[in-house]
Formats: structure tokens, C-alpha cells, sequence
């Protein structure tokens, strides 16, 4: 069998970490279409260590949008690694209530933060939308370019919102497998995905998700993750994040030495980046490395 890893933490510059990854897959095209808008400005939602919020923010610097990040919870300071990037990128911060962040789809929060900020291209938290999809689609085609992909191929990705691994669904057309390993507890994670890909009129049914390697949920780790970390750094030069694809390849490997995963002959596992979040991390749990 063979490993190979898509590199998409390498999409931008590694002096900016911030938008590369399933970032820039899922954000591209609302930047297309914020442009020929004509929006001005890019709003979105996120938690103080969001790699969704660090790279909005990069995207806003890179292409003449401001941006608006609604923090959850209230103002920590000295700021943390992620919020000082986004503010270092002419973000302006804005703390939303816990209470309120939940309804913040709600058409009423909505137009309060039009009132309050003025009109905006606004993105889901996480970053998850149609065209979203579109953008994640476009990291299959380039994988057939530079592989071949056929029935007995998998490709495994880390979830989150589900956005990405339903993107990667649709570029595959119901080829190979899908493998999903959740970065947060919960089973919920098969109806969101089977809720996106019913939104783009498909039904592709050739993907699984992987639950047990969340390491408690969202953010949180054992020891073992971070001796994992630390030793595949050093064994393939490559770093991994805390929070998503250190999970992910801890899981598919270990289901692969189990030899309990039926993945055919080439799994492509899917880097997403996310490597801004080590700094935030470390300021928290210590250095890893
Ligand atoms: C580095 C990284 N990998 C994977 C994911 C999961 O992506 P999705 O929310 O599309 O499932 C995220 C989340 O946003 C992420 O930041």
C-alpha cells in the first residue's frame, strides 16, 4: 500500500500560515464572487484560536477587502497568537455573548451587524457554504493530475463543519472511499455531511466517517497525540496542528497497522494546514516539539 500526503498546508508561503490549507480551498470562490459583488468588506464568526478567522483575515490584507471577525465569548488579553495575527491584518475584532453567537445565523443578529458594521460579504462560521465546495472540488482535480486515481483509492481528510470531506465527495463522483475522522466528539458528523452533499442534488455513498480519534473533542489532546506530533515531525519533516490533522493521521495510521481499514491500494491523506494554531496551543498546554 502506498501513503502519499497532499500537501495543501503549502498552498501560501510558510512566513503567512495562515491562508493555506482547506482555507484557501473553501475560500476562494466567496472571494470571486465578494469581488464581482462588489462587497467591500468580509464578515465572519469564529472561536479566538479559529484557523478560519486567521485566514479571513489574510485573505481580507491580500485582496483589498476589510474584514470583521465576531469573536465567541468575551475579550482575553494579551491577545492570543491567532487574534493577534488577525488584528496585525487590519481585522477588526468584535466579542459576541456566548448566548447571542448561537443565534448568530438568526436574521435579527444579522441585521444588527449590519447596522452596526455596514454591509458585508458575510461567511459562515467555519467557512462552509456552496461555494465553498466548489473550491474544495478543485483539490481532486489537481490530485488526478498528479496521480492516478481510481476504485481502489482513498482519500482521507480531517472534518470539522464536514465542508471539506463533502467537497472532496463531490470531486471524487463516487470513486475510491471518502474516509472522514472528526476532530470533535459527537456523531453528528454523517448527518452534516450526507446534509451537504444532498444540497449540491447527490448522493454519493462511497465514504465513512472515523469517530474514535477526537482525543476527548475539540482542542483537547492526550499525551500520546503530542508524542505523535512531535515524532512524525521529526521522522518526515513535517509539522502537524493540534487540533485537526495531528487526529487525522494518528487515526488512519493506527486503523492502518490494525489493518482495519479496507482502503485498496493509495491512500491520499489531505494536510488541511492549520498550523497557525500551534502557537496559541503552545502558549496553553506548553511546546510540543
Ligand atoms: C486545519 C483544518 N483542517 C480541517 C478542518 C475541517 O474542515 P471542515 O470544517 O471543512 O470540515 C479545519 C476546520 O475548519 C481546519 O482548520
Amino acid at each position: 500500500m502506498q501513503v502519499l500526503i497532499k500537501r495543501d498546508d503549502l498552498l501560501h508561503p510558510p512566513d503567512d500560515l495562515c491562508f493555506c490549507g482547506n482555507k484557501w480551498r473553501k475560500l476562494k470562490y466567496n472571494l470571486i464572487q465578494a469581488k464581482a459583488a462588489g462587497y467591500k468588506q468580509l464578515l465572519t464568526f469564529g472561536g479566538a484560536y479559529s484557523n478560519h478567522i486567521a485566514a479571513v483575515a489574510s485573505a481580507g490584507q491580500l485582496f483589498g477587502f476589510s474584514t470583521i471577525g465576531i469573536i465567541r465569548g468575551e475579550e482575553h488579553l494579551p491577545l492570543n497568537p491567532t487574534l493577534r495575527h488577525a488584528k496585525g491584518q487590519g481585522m477588526h475584532i468584535h466579542y459576541m455573548s456566548r448566548s447571542e453567537f448561537r443565534k448568530k445565523q438568526e436574521p435579527e443578529v444579522l441585521k444588527r451587524l449590519e447596522e452596526e458594521f455596514g454591509i458585508a460579504y458575510v461567511l459562515p462560521e467555519g467557512g462552509t457554504n456552496a461555494s465553498a465546495l466548489q473550491g474544495v472540488e478543485e483539490l481532486v482535480a489537481e490530485l488526478r493530475a498528479q496521480t492516478v486515481i481510481d476504485a481502489r483509492t482513498s482519500v482521507v481528510v480531517s472534518c470539522g463543519t464536514g465542508g471539506t470531506m463533502a467537497g472532496i465527495i463531490l470531486g471524487m463522483a463516487g470513486q475510491g472511499q471518502v474516509l472522514g475522522f472528526p476532530a470533535l466528539k459527537g456523531d453528528f458528523m454523517e448527518g452534516e455531511v450526507r446534509q451537504l452533499l444532498a444540497s449540491e442534488g447527490v448522493s454519493w455513498e462511497n465514504w465513512s466517517i472515523h469517530r474514535d480519534y477526537h482525543f476527548g473533542g475539540y482542542a483537547k489532546h492526550k499525551p500520546e497525540l503530542v508524542t505523535f506530533m512531535a515524532d512524525f515531525a521529526q521522522q518526515y519533516g513535517i509539522k502537524l496542528d493540534p487540533i485537526y490533522t495531528s487526529k487525522l493521521f494518528f487515526g488512519v495510521l493506527d486503523l492502518i497497522e490494525q489493518g482495519a481499514l479496507e482502503v485498496g491500494d493509495k491512500v491520499i491523506v489531505v494536510h488541511t494546514g492549520g498550523l497557525q494554531g500551534i502557537k496559541g496551543w503552545e502558549e496553553r498546554f506548553g511546546p510540543f516539539i
